[in-house]
């Protein structure tokens, strides 16, 4: 199978050109003025800009959370962020507490393979580390899970100790891997969440009201310190405040290979959003909370700077029927996540590029050439460039919308950003050469996507 895109604006971190694009099988293999080669499918993209596709390093597919399961599972998660223009996610296997990693990693391998639409590495999320099973982190490295997971938040469930954080850090060191931390101090915030619930405060905006900025801002701080005494790297995921923002910020002008990613909901939605519905503030627990709507502004100045180097969406989708409303009583049991895979390019190119914020080159660096470096899949994934997988959005810059649950391809039933006003969005997607979404339709086959063996984190990239 031979592709030919025409004449369309191709946009990658650095560059910004017309021209024609050739593709056999699923790499890229020509790049050119006018190419004249016979394809078995020519697309035409003038005034379209061509970019990579894009790369979501934070999803939780299929996932068991707050005693029910996220209700996107490979196959719908897959197809959603397809139609969105991502074309590769990493999403987090779960170390079940007592057990031993590899199993994990068989269990997660269980539910992508035959459903996954889209390519997709995997994190593992480690909930417990015997000295024992230390070298279980060499042996995911060598299966191509090069990033490591580790709550500073969830007591009792998912937290694990400063010593653990160390340990695995002091091992990440050696081996090249990538831990990423969930920075907030759980054992503070677990004692505000009991002060409410003795109070009696029990609705979902209480979930927010008990998780202070400073809470993130210090595990911030002390996963910082901890990765320098540690000589690792750390990435602090689904950064949400300034307070964390500022300790990044610190921590990079010291020289210290400190990185961070946001999410969109912490970019567009904050408490002005919550406290008016009741119950359906459900909708937006997640972890860390919205926060007051002055963060935001920070956070894109973040992002300009370069003191954050990627967004992903920490996809975590939970219906409010039936599952949101476990936590009808106790916002405690509201299950926590929210849904967001499908709009991560859109409301980038809308809050970045159609507002003025930074250039089409920095959207795509954030949304996919940033993520491919920082997670190993770079230039593989990641750019378009000859020899690169053809993992390619055709992106319509004028294509006007508005995101709403009546037309969202996730399976969950409402949209954070219902009502929102899009100009920007995928028009065809490539995955690794081949067309899965044309004329608003999913082509690809349930499935066909393949799990990515990623290479250690790269050390050097800043
Ligand atoms: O609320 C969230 N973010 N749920 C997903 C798990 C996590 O902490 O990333
Ligand atoms: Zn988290
Ligand atoms: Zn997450």
């Amino acid at each position: 199978m031979s592709t030919l895109i025409k004449n369309g604006r191709i946009i990658t971190a650095e560059q910004d050109y017309i021209a024609d694009i050739y593709i056999e099988k699923d790499k890229v293999t020509l790049i050119g003025e006018n190419l004249k080669n016979q394809a078995d499918k020519v697309i035409d993209a003038k005034n379209k800009y061509v970019i990579p596709g894009g790369i979501d390093v934070h999803t939780h597919l299929d996932m068991p959370f707050g005693g029910t399961t996220s209700i996107d599972d490979f196959e719908s998660g897959t197809k959603a962020a397809a139609f969105g223009g991502t074309t590769c996610l990493i999403d987090f296997a779960i170390q079940a507490k007592g057990t031993r990693i590899r199993d994990a990693l068989d269990i997660w391998w269980e539910k992508a393979q035959g459903k996954a639409t889209i390519d997709y590495g995997l994190h593992m999320i480690i909930t417990d580390l015997p000295d024992a099973h230390m070298e279980d982190m060499s042996d995911m490295v060598n299966e191509g899970v090069t990033s490591f997971k580790l709550f500073m938040a969830y007591p009792d469930v998912l937290m694990v100790d400063d010593a653990t954080i160390y340990k695995t850090m002091k091992h990440t060191s050696k081996t090249g891997a990538l831990v990423c931390m969930h920075a907030e101090n759980g054992s503070v915030i677990d004692l505000i969440v009991q002060k409410a619930l003795a109070e009696g405060k029990t609705a979902p905006i209480y979930h927010a009201l008990t998780r202070p900025t400073t809470a993130e801002g210090e595990a911030v701080n002390r996963s910082i310190a901890l990765a320098e005494m540690a000589g690792a790297p750390v990435y602090i995921v689904h950064l949400s405040s300034n307070d964390a923002l500022e300790k990044v910020a610190e921590a990079r002008d010291r020289g210290l290979p400190v990185y961070a990613e946001t999410c969109p909901q912490y970019l567009f939605l904050s408490l002005d959003d919550m406290g008016k519905d009741g119950f359906e503030d459900a909708k937006l627990v997640f972890t860390p909370p919205l926060r007051e709507k002055w963060h935001q502004d920070k956070l894109w100045a973040g992002l300009q700077k370069n003191t954050l180097q990627i967004v992903s969406t920490d996809h975590c989708p939970f219906c409010y029927k039936e599952q949101k409303e476990l936590g009808i009583d106790d916002f405690t049991k509201i299950p926590n996540g929210g849904p967001g895979i499908e709009h991560r390019l859109q409301l980038l190119f809308e809050g970045g590029v159609n507002e003025g914020r930074f250039s089409v080159n920095r959207w795509v660096e954030l949304i996919s050439t940033s993520p491919a470096k920082m997670f190993g899949l770079y230039p593989r994934k990641g750019t378009i460039a000859v020899g690169s997988d053809a993992d390619i959005v055709i992106w319509d810059p004028e294509f006007e919308h508005t995101i709403s649950v009546h037309s969202h391809h996730m399976r969950v039933d409402y949209s954070m950003f219902e009502g929102k006003k899009i100009k920007g969005n995928a028009e065809t997607v490539l995955s690794r050469g081949e067309v899965i979404v044309e004329n608003k339709k999913f082509l690809g086959k349930t499935g066909r996507g393949n799990f990515l063996k990623r290479d250690a984190y790269a050390g050097a990239w800043d």
